[in-house]
């Protein structure tokens, strides 16, 4: 079989979507389930890879979190898609200084890749931390959850219109094996959708997560139920810029989107303002969408970045100090990065968000 065929299975044409799915997360050849991303030797960087400041952060968040939820006794949180599980250990380290909620939580890791999990079970050895695969593990709130770069790594749909009628983005192999763009005219289901959010209207050019909407949906039931909220943080923008965010990174570079299939890590940069809708849609609230740079600032990022720099050597300090750059510069993922919370509660005043 020629590499390109493996990715469509036995299907003749793929909506964008399912085609990237399939090379992203196919069990034996996808990208995520074959090989590990992260870090210098891998293709790219996260925040919690960048700086454990960074993970810290976010477990202040939620200590603080748990405060606004009137410290229940139980108290869940579930990280989507924990990557390397760099962030869940500094948690599990962060949380040991405050008994009293240590002593309650629950941490619950939703990963999809079986590999990624086995690289996780590796790094954190904790009985107190589960696995799971749905949601349905989730009896009692409220329940917290939590993905850094989560959201981008699920595949899209991709539209485009033409005097108003709508054609969806597929891939096809022609007789030479090769893989190529198809439009054809979009479902009158996909159609309704689309027109459903004010967030894509006039656009020419349209990108809609409908996979990552279907998780986001189970999420926001959960919440609806039990009570809770969810913090997510990803490469994103609130005014659609009406093209094709698509993009393909290998060993830190840029790559062309249909070369290295399965090598390489494909990505869409998050539309935040029809997340905002979606939540809205849900009965749920939302906050103000920051960028990274806020949430980091308004957390105390830089007065803790001072306490821990104070014992360190002269080339430590700056080399936290260019990780900082790379967390806050605007040209990098401070102002790149936006952060949205949408949450179930009556009080409405969580950290970091006016
Ligand atoms: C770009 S990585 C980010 C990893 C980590 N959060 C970090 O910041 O380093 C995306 C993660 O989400 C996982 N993932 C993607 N779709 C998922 C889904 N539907 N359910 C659970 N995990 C998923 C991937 O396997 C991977 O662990």
């Amino acid at each position: 079989m020629n590499s390109n065929q493996i990715f469509f299975k036995n299907s003749k044409i793929l909506s964008t979507d399912k085609f990237f799915r399939n090379v992203l997360y196919d069990k034996k050849f996808g990208y995520y389930t074959s090989q590990m991303p992260f870090g210098k030797s891998g293709d790219f960087i996260t925040s919690p890879k960048i700086s454990s400041i960074f993970s810290e952060i976010i477990a202040i968040w939620i200590l603080s979190t748990w405060e606004t939820f009137g410290k229940p006794k139980n108290f869940n949180i579930v990280e989507l898609g924990p990557g390397d599980g760099s962030l869940a250990s500094v948690l599990l380290k962060s949380f040991k200084k405050f008994p009293e909620f240590d002593s309650i939580k629950n941490i619950f890791l939703l990963e999809k890749s079986p590999l990624l999990r086995k690289v996780q079970k590796k790094k954190i050895s904790n009985k107190d931390v589960k696995w799971i695969n749905n949601l349905n593990w989730i009896k009692k709130g409220p329940v917290v959850f939590f993905g850094n770069e989560f959201f981008d790594a699920i595949p899209i749909k991709q539209f485009k219109k033409i005097n108003n009628i709508f054609f969806e983005k597929n891939y096809t192999l022609d007789k030479n094996k090769n893989i190529k763009e198809i439009f054809s005219k979009a479902s009158s289901a996909n159609v309704k959708i689309i027109k459903s959010y004010k967030s894509l209207k006039n656009l020419k050019f349209i990108e809609f997560p409908r996979f990552g909407l279907q998780e986001l949906k189970k999420i926001n039931k959960k919440i609806s139920k039990l009570g809770g909220c969810i913090l997510m943080i990803d490469y994103g923008y609130l005014k659609p810029k009406n093209q094709n965010t698509l993009q393909s990174v290998m060993k830190h570079k840029r790559n062309s989107l249909l070369n290295n299939l399965g090598r390489a890590d494909i990505t869409a940069h998050v539309n935040f303002a029809l997340l905002r809708e979606f939540f809205w849609k849900d009965g749920l609230k939302v906050k103000d969408i920051i960028t990274q740079k806020q949430f980091l600032e308004r957390m105390g990022i830089l007065e803790r970045a001072k306490i821990i720099s104070n014992k360190m050597k002269f080339r430590e300090k700056s080399d936290l100090y260019l990780r900082l750059m790379r967390l806050l510069g605007s040209n990098y993922m401070g102002d790149l990065f936006k952060v949205i919370m949408a949450y179930k509660l009556n009080n409405n005043n969580f950290a970091g968000f006016k």
